[in-house]
């Protein structure tokens, strides 16, 4: 298999009037073509300025220290703009939680997707009209025909979400990145146009980057997990070694608080206290004063390095949490 993406040691600092914030502190992940990268954390993780960051849409407070973003084999933090005008929308894409925002108001949605899909190809608009009912049917909308005379503010959220997406795959792209693309929805909207994601990437071999804080998100639609904490990602492995043998306590801590069907007698179980403040980051393991499982040597004036505690599990953490037997 080979990489779509490779982010190595990316920090990002967004300058405020109350100090800098350190937002991403060293992000690895590595990611392969066609792969769902399941990237899961509480809100203030550094989820979102991580997908700003790949996709050069960063705001202009924010700086980059260091770091790469290795983007189908090309460094985007030096790739220059014209070199990610060409490949946004149609290589790689982006959709957000709030697609209402982000679609243009004045301007019918049909219209919108035939010119991202013109931008792009040459093909005929007669072309890219069907191709535009083709994909909003794909993603669940009934007579796109007529969806495609609407004006934004005509349809519902789960409608603008579905348009959203069409117009992000419309192009088939090598990586879409979902960040909390169904959150806002209702959970059997979010289950269906999740499902629906899923299928249309797999069609088109599209790799997913979803970005989500539900760990039942996770389980239902990921490959690999990378679970930010932070602005890091503290534990990485697939989705069942993750899930049957958390060994971050915040990752088994995440599940724990899950709910579940399986055993009546696990109570939900949230994870107690607050993430850290991002603007006076401690030196230390950042997880420290809310973990259950700290030791004294986790006291350390440095955080944990990541480690391979078995093949393709990473956890950066001085006192891992051992897999019951
Ligand atoms: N434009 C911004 N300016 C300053 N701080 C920001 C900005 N955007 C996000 N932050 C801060 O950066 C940190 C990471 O935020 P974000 O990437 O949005 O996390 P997530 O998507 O995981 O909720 C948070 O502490 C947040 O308050
Ligand atoms: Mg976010």
């Amino acid at each position: 298999m080979a990489e779509i993406l490779r982010i190595e040691d990316l920090h990002v600092h967004l300058d405020t009037n109350t100090g800098t914030v350190k937002a991403l502190n060293g992000v690895n992940i590595v990611q392969q073509y066609e792969e769902v990268y399941c990237l899961v954390g509480e809100s203030g993780a550094g989820k979102s300025t991580l997908a700003l960051a790949i996709m050069g849409l960063l705001p202009d407070t924010a700086t980059v220290p260091a770091g790469r973003v290795i983007f189908d084999g090309v460094d985007l933090l030096r790739a220059g703009d014209s070199h990610l005008r060409r490949i946004r929308g149609k290589d790689l894409s982006l959709v957000f939680q709030d697609a209402q925002a982000a679609l243009n108001p004045v301007q019918p949605v049909g219209q919108q997707l035939q010119e991202v899909i013109l931008a792009h190809s040459n093909i005929s608009g007669r072309a890219a009209a069907s191709m535009s009912q083709e994909i909003l049917k794909e993603l669940g909308l009934p007579e796109p025909s007529h969806i495609m005379n609407q004006y934004p503010f005509a349809l519902s959220g789960g409608m603008c979400q579905r348009v959203m997406l069409a117009i992000a795959l419309v192009m088939r792209p090598k990586l879409l990145i979902a960040d909390e693309a169904t959150s806002g929805l209702d959970v059997t909207l979010q289950a269906e146009i999740l499902e629906r994601l899923k299928n249309l990437c797999r069609d088109f071999g599209s790799a997913v980057l979803l970005i989500t804080h539900d760990m039942g998100v996770v389980a239902h639609m990921g490959n690999q997990v990378g679970v930010m904490y932070a602005g890091t990602v503290v534990e990485s492995a697939e989705v069942l070694p993750l899930f049957k043998e958390p060994r971050h306590p915040y990752t088994w801590g995440l599940i724990q608080a899950l709910p579940r069907l399986d055993d009546a007698r696990k109570r939900l179980e949230p994870l107690r206290g607050v993430p850290p403040d991002m603007v006076n980051l401690p030196e230390q393991c950042p997880f420290l004063p809310r973990c259950p499982k700290a030791v004294n040597s986790c006291r350390l004036e440095h955080r944990p390095l990541m480690q391979e505690l078995e093949p393709g599990h990473h956890v950066a953490c001085y006192n891992p949490v051992i897999p019951e037997l």
